[in-house]
């Protein structure tokens, strides 16, 4: 089965990944959710019907952990940042149709029936397992509350993913070497009874969804090794308080695992929306249960849930199946990873407080790179864009020709668009509804930027300033198509430069607003009488880049002297007790220990963490993957000494073979190096 080409005449449905109400956003956090704005603009641009929804994630560990921080209850946290993101998000422009959250009437409603409905048609099963426990505190340990090895990778990992690693959800009493993130001590496995949904059910299912499934190639491919090897069941139950009851026999004292409540918010949301404007504004059912237009906008850490768990319970349910699946990639500042902790980081809040437009960051996020690239954000790029393509080439455009229309003709000329110009804004458009139908959110943005280019470079070779005099007809006629362009610049920008884009077409005369304009409106006669226009778009100057730079750095290197000072207090505390299995010395010789220089590094494209190493050992050069991105300056790494397990097993993280460890201690993963002038290839011994 084939999709039809949006706009479809179904009801669309586009959804945003539903952020933890565990912390402020920053400006990483926004590229999904500009994102997903500017995608359902532009299928309302198309003249599709579109449910613009999220809400906020308010259960599970991420939540509580933070709750028992800072000595309140979990709700009180979570209540506080869901009215804390929702508020933020419209001063971005990112308006959703309805934002709720998971702990809502609604949702724990809607939960509630899923899980019923799942058991009832045999999906879900009971069993028992080893979960980990903490026995001085006298609890089990479920997720964030315990850290180890995957068994799948060797990557350091949380309880229930593989966070620096390959990725991977994990199931609990899975991970390797626990050890409890409350008291720091090596965790015990307990048998415990939980509920399974059981997605083997759903295999040969699924091999035909993600045939039909489109979105991001990331998306589309990443899932097709879990769905074409073993399916493993899924627990769908946590030990805890915190959550939604868990409604049947069996699991009394069980709350559900966030994830099965948190994208069953996309529906409860969606039919939020209904309740408020009415079923014949918008359908929830006829989008979830019969024929909508499905598409789901994520972080690439999330694909598992989306293609998988998600689909399989969907259609354990009876629902409709995601047409889409768009998975962004990373964000980074200033090359490495933003840093809650260490306060690195452009809070979106603060980003508003200096006075910066909305649709500057809007357009930087939407258009730098593809959307499953990484993409870095420093505030030198962030000028360079400004200044380049917006005051450069769209301004520019609009200005010189705007003010040119006002001077001479107090508006439009009143003369018909030339043909050449129909045709070029006729391809803008086409390429308009290619990039949605490609979900390439940075070609929609293109659309409307290269008809600028276009623009000034017709205004330049027809040069009306000097046929005012020579021909007046000829002069009318490039300025007629000029605000013909203008207004189609307003049209093909507005999902991205949302306020700049009504600031254009009041500019033009227009009324109203051009978010109701559909698509065609881009070749609709522009109204004869305008005012004198403005300059849409200021420059970013130097000064304004070092200023902010400065406040970057000021501020991360005041946590940084912070967290020293933390960490110097609580140092002693955190050393595990030395273990008392000794080895012998043949044992400790079992180790090849080398010492290496590191030539070459380079981060792995997808991947949080990890660095690819060439390593010099003497004997040859080695391809090492290591966890160093946010810790070290990967520039800083080729010619440091250090030293390498030779003879470890190969492993491959994400993809890349290692061959070989590094030694580094602590979570700061200090390298260790040698004091002398060893060589590269020496025996540690
Ligand atoms: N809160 C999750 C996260 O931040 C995302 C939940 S998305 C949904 O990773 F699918 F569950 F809705
Ligand atoms: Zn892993």
């Amino acid at each position: 089965m084939s999709h039809d080409d949006y706009p479809t005449d179904n009801p669309a449905v586009v959804t945003c990944g539903l952020p933890y109400a565990n912390g402020d956003l920053h400006i990483g956090h926004l590229r999904t959710y500009v994102s997903g704005d500017v995608f359902a603009r532009a299928l309302e641009t198309l003249g599709q019907q579109t449910a613009f929804v999220s809400g906020s994630d308010m259960h599970g560990t991420p939540v509580t952990v933070l709750a028992e921080r800072e000595g309140v209850s979990p709700d009180e946290v979570a209540l506080r940042y869901y009215e804390e993101h929702r508020e933020l998000f419209p001063r971005f422009d990112v308006e959703f149709d309805n934002y709720g959250h998971t702990d809502d009437e609604t949702n724990v409603a809607l939960t509630k029936e899923f899980v019923r409905t799942l058991d009832e048609e045999g999906h879900i099963y009971e069993k028992d397992i080893m979960v980990a426990y903490d026995p001085a505190e006298e609890q089990s340990l479920p997720d964030r509350y315990v850290e180890g090895t995957c068994p799948y990778c060797g990557a350091k990992a949380r309880g229930d993913e593989c966070d620096e690693g390959c990725g991977r959800h994990l199931e609990p009493g899975e991970i390797e070497d626990p050890r409890s993130t409350i008291t720091g001590n090596p965790a015990e496995y307990r048998e415990q009874t939980h509920k399974f949904f059981r997605v083997s059910d759903f295999q040969e299912y699924l091999q035909g969804f993600i045939d039909r499934l489109e979105g991001t190639d990331n998306a589309r491919n990443q899932p097709r090794e879990w769905i074409e090897g073993e399916l493993r069941d899924w627990c769908i139950t946590r030990d805890m308080d915190w959550g939604i009851e868990y409604p049947g026999e069996g699991a009394e004292d069980l709350v559900l695992y966030v994830w099965v409540d948190a994208p069953i918010e996309y529906v409860s949301s969606t039919k939020q929306y209904t309740e408020r404007v009415g079923e014949e504004t918008y359908d929830w059912e006829e989008a979830w249960k019969e024929s909508g237009d499905i598409v789901h906008i994520i972080g690439r850490d999330i694909i598992q849930h989306h293609t998988v768990f998600w689909p399989a319970m969907l259609r354990g349910v009876g629902y409709n199946e995601p047409r889409a699946v768009m998975a962004s990639g990373f964000m980074t500042l200033n090359g490495k990873g933003f840093s809650k902790s260490r306060n690195r980081a452009v809070w979106a809040e603060e980003y508003l407080d200096e006075g910066l437009h909305p649709d500057l960051l809007r357009y930087y996020l939407a258009t730098n790179g593809g959307f499953q690239q990484d993409v870095d954000f420093s505030w030198e790029k962030f000028q360079e864009r400004v200044n380049g393509e917006l005051v450069g080439t769209v301004g520019n455009f609009l200005y010189r020709s705007l003010l040119f229309a006002y001077r001479n003709y107090e508006g439009t000329p009143d003369t018909p668009l030339s043909e050449e110009v129909e045709h070029r804004i006729e391809s803008a458009i086409d390429d308009f509804g290619e990039a949605v139908n490609d979900y390439s959110i940075r070609n929609v943005g293109n659309a409307a930027v290269e008809l600028a280019r276009y623009g000034n470079e017709y205004i330049q070779r027809n040069e009306p300033w000097k046929l005012t005099d020579e021909d007046p007809e000829r002069a009318a006629q490039v300025i007629r198509d000029c605000v013909q362009i203008a207004k189609a610049i307003a049209v093909l920008s507005s999902p991205i430069l949302s306020g700049k884009a009504d600031d254009l077409w009041s500019q033009l005369g227009e009324d109203g607003s051009v978010h109701d304009a559909g698509i065609d409106v881009a070749l609709a006669e522009p109204p004869e009488d305008f005012g004198e226009p403005d300059e849409l778009f200021g420059k970013i100057e130097d000064e304004r880049v070092e200023e902010l730079n400065e406040k970057l750095r000021e501020r991360t290197e005041a946590a940084a002297s912070d967290d020293e000072e933390a960490e110097d207090e609580s140092a002693t505390d955190d050393f595990q007790p030395v273990s008392d299995d000794r080895i012998s010395f043949d044992e400790f010789q079992d180790l090849d220990l080398r010492v290496g220089r590191i030539e070459t590094a380079e981060p792995i494209e997808g991947a949080d963490a990890l660095v690819r190493l060439e390593v010099d050992i003497g004997v040859e050069t080695r391809q090492i993957v290591a966890g160093l991105k946010q810790l070290h300056d990967v520039d800083d790494l080729p010619g440091t000494k250090i030293v390498v397990v030779a003879n470890l097993e190969k492993a491959e993280l994400f993809g890349v073979e290692s061959n070989g460890m590094l030694l580094a201690a602590g979570e700061q993963a200090d390298l260790l190096t040698t004091y002398g002038d060893a060589e590269p290839g020496t025996k540690i011994q």
